[in-house]
């Protein structure tokens, strides 16, 4: 008998206020058909003032623990991915642990901004096979309105708000000809990429939040063989082909990134998860945003294969591969 991660439940949430393309051309000198034609966003959302990075968290995880049946007090370890913290410490996942009454078990945030839900999802799947926990909740949530600045147009219009959550539990089965849940992680990172991709402050170097900077004809370049390279090493691992994916679920950056990647791999672009035009860019969020979406409107069934995939700051990039 192996045992192995299932996702039993999926919860999201978005802040209420969504801000158009026209609302952000009245701010900078950028224009609703420049944004879609180079990124396919057309709105986003925005956290309300009094609304932090474990608000939304909350939210999601609450929605995630309905979905699986199960309660707070159930859950062994909140795994939260963020760049955008409520603050420098204790972590955000301490926070959500402690709005929803746990008392026991661990909290911790993981960060690896874009990257950051695949790498949170391999740690708590990493907890859960070594026999550590057997229910988690992994959460990607953020705030990435806080570290923008608004008068660049260059990155101002790629990013939004937003929460995802999933609860992930043991999972043990006889029959393993067909193994059900997470099958493989593949996780990279190569820091001489820095300055592509930064945010100009923190509280070692600035002792301030900074704002995030981009190079973002290098980004894309990256993002596509990246993406690209490492869902080529999960269908190796795992000894399949682009045509047995039912759904890729990737990192929302840009709809031209993730038609790039398709068209790399020979692979329908109907079975590509696309929020990226209502979401734009929410960094850790987008992937489990993606995800529980396609669980809620019934696309992703049990048995599919499902792929994963992100690339971000650091450079970092990874992909996960499961059977539902
Ligand atoms: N509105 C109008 N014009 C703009 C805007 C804007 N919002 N932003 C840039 N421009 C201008 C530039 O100033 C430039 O003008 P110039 O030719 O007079 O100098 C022109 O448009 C072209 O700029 P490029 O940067 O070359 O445009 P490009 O086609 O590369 O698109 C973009 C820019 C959308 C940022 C693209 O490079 C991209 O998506 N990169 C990936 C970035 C990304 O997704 N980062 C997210 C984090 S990493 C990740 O999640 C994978």
């Amino acid at each position: 008998m192996t045992r192995r991660s299932i996702v039993t439940g999926c919860g999201r949430y978005l802040p209420k206020r969504i801000v158009t393309n026209e609302e952000l051309a009245e701010r900078v000198d950028t224009s609703d058909e420049w944004i879609q034609q180079r990124t396919g966003i057309r709105e986003r959302r925005i956290a309300a003032d009094d609304e932090k990075t474990s608000d939304l968290a909350l939210n999601a995880a609450k929605e995630a623990l309905i979905s699986a049946g199960i309660n707070a007090a159930d859950v062994d370890m909140i795994v939260l991915a963020t760049a955008t913290p409520d603050e420098t410490f204790p972590a955000t996942a301490t926070r959500v642990q402690a709005a929803l009454g746990m008392t026991k078990g661990a909290a911790f945030d993981v960060q690896a901004v874009c990257t950051g839900f695949i790498y949170a999802l391999n740690v708590a799947d990493n907890f859960i096979r070594l026999g550590q926990a057997d229910t988690v909740l992994v959460i990607g949530a953020e705030t990435f309105s806080r570290i923008l600045d608004w008068e660049d147009r260059t990155t101002c219009v790629l990013f939004g708000d937003g929460a995802g959550a999933i609860v992930l539990q043991a999972h043990e089965e006889n029959d393993d000809l067909v193994p059900r849940g997470i099958l493989s992680n593949h996780l990279h990172s190569d820091g001489r990429h820095h300055d592509c991709l930064y945010v100009d402050g923190g509280p070692s170097s600035t002792q301030t939040v900074g704002h995030l900077r981009m190079q973002g004809p290098e980004v894309f370049k990256h993002a596509v063989n990246n993406m690209a390279s490492v869902l080529g090493e999960a269908m190796v691992a795992n000894n399949i082909t682009a045509s047995d994916i039912d759904w890729l679920v990737p990192h929302q950056a840009n709809k031209r990134i993730l038609d790039g990647t398709a068209r790399k791999l020979k692979l329908a672009p109907e079975k590509v998860v696309i929020t990226v035009d209502r979401h734009a860019n929410t960094s850790a969020a987008s992937i489990p945003l993606a995800l529980c979406e396609a669980v809620a409107d019934g696309r992703v069934k049990e048995r599919d294969i499902v792929v994963m995939e992100a690339m971000g700051g650091g450079f970092t990039w990874g992909a996960s591969l499961i059977r539902w």
